[in-house]
């Protein structure tokens, strides 16, 4: 794959060189992997409408929905290579090009709620991550939500003897993986485009995402069990390819910083609206039970996912942990 995403950038490149003309837009070629009608899909339509109109045409933001270009991995390194120019992939998947400290959103039940969250993303530890990418080849110009995620299966997931011998999908995260691990389950990395079919035909019994997800890749027709456990959250970096970011016109990078505050704004105003609908939406399609839990139900599931926390202290850091924890606690709700 790496030889066939390096193919691809030489020849865009040579086709570059050979073809732009002063006037040709810039193009910026916006990956993803969830649908359109999702908080990332509109957030990215968004950045392409106000980049676009504050640019005045001199940029052209092409968006590739749904992994039609690329799957998770292979996208950041489409990006590293300059074959694409921007993603926004999630938090967990930055562990496998070496910035794992990422991941520290994954611990389980980290984050109370969206103000947490908020106070973590603006503050000096979200700059703090944002600044690893940048020896990566990226350039980290936002955060943006997605929102809680839920546990889903064929049998009812209520207690931690629930997951034992199971086989769950998770992202490319160590963290996810000890998550799984913690509740006697065994875990698949598996790409998001795949995890449709693998549901469907029994290669995994279940998998943990949010509402909006599971509802747009219609993973609740084959699952017949959603836990509403808010145990964990999806957000994600928006990145772009650092050369390409630094060798803009500082008027273009100025407006396209502009359109990003904005399209940040609205996705982080819209997900949790996004969520709600989906799980509505899930709801009213009766092909998913969801299964409110209990109040000694989510103190069970909590504390059995708790080793996870001293578990991953070496690969996260403590440091990071300790300061997540302080950071999003000092928030007055
Ligand atoms: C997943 O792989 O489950 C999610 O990260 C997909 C996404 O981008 O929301």
């Amino acid at each position: 794959m790496r030889k066939l995403l390096l193919a691809v950038a030489i020849c865009a490149l040579a086709a570059g060189s050979s073809a732009v003309k002063a006037d040709d837009p810039i193009v910026i070629k916006f990956s993803h992997v969830v649908a359109p009608d999702t908080p990332k899909g509109k957030g990215s339509e968004k950045f392409k409408e106000l980049a676009e109109k504050y640019t005045n045409g001199r940029v052209k933001v092409e968006i590739y929905h749904n992994s039609s270009l690329y799957k998770d991995k292979e996208e950041l390194e489409a990006l590293q290579l300059g074959a694409v120019q921007m993603l926004a992939p999630s938090n967990s998947k930055f562990g496998p090009i070496g910035v794992k400290e990422f991941e520290v959103f994954d611990l389980p039940y980290i984050l109370p709620d969206i103000p947490a969250l908020r106070k973590i993303t603006n503050g000096p530890l979200g700059k703090k991550l944002l600044a690893l990418l940048e020896p990566k080849g990226m350039v980290g110009l936002a955060y943006w939500d997605n929102g809680f995620k839920q546990m889903s299966a064929n049998k009812p997931l209520r207690k931690p003897e629930d997951f034992h011998g199971l086989k769950f999908r998770i992202q490319s995260s160590k963290v996810l993986e000890a998550q799984f691990r913690a509740l006697g389950a065994t875990p698949q990395v598996m790409a998001f485009s795949e995890v449709y079919q693998a549901l469907q035909t029994g290669v995994v019994d279940g998998q943990e995402n949010t509402p909006s997800n599971m509802y747009t890749q219609k993973m609740h027709e084959v699952q017949k069990f959603i836990s509403h456990t808010d145990h964990g959250y999806i957000g994600y970096v928006v990145v772009v390819n650092k050369k390409f970011w630094d060798g803009l016109p500082a008027d273009i990078r100025g407006q396209l910083e502009k359109a990003m505050a904005e399209a940040t704004a609205f996705a982080n105003e819209t997900s949790q609206k996004e969520n709600d609908e989906a799980f509505t939406e899930i709801k009213k399609s009766g092909r998913s039970t969801i299964l409110e839990l209990t109040g000694v139900e989510k103190a069970n599931l909590r504390k059995a996912m708790e080793p996870v926390y001293k578990e991953m202290s070496g690969r996260l850091g403590q440091g990071v942990i300790d300061e997540f924890l302080k950071e999003s606690s000092s928030v007055t709700h």
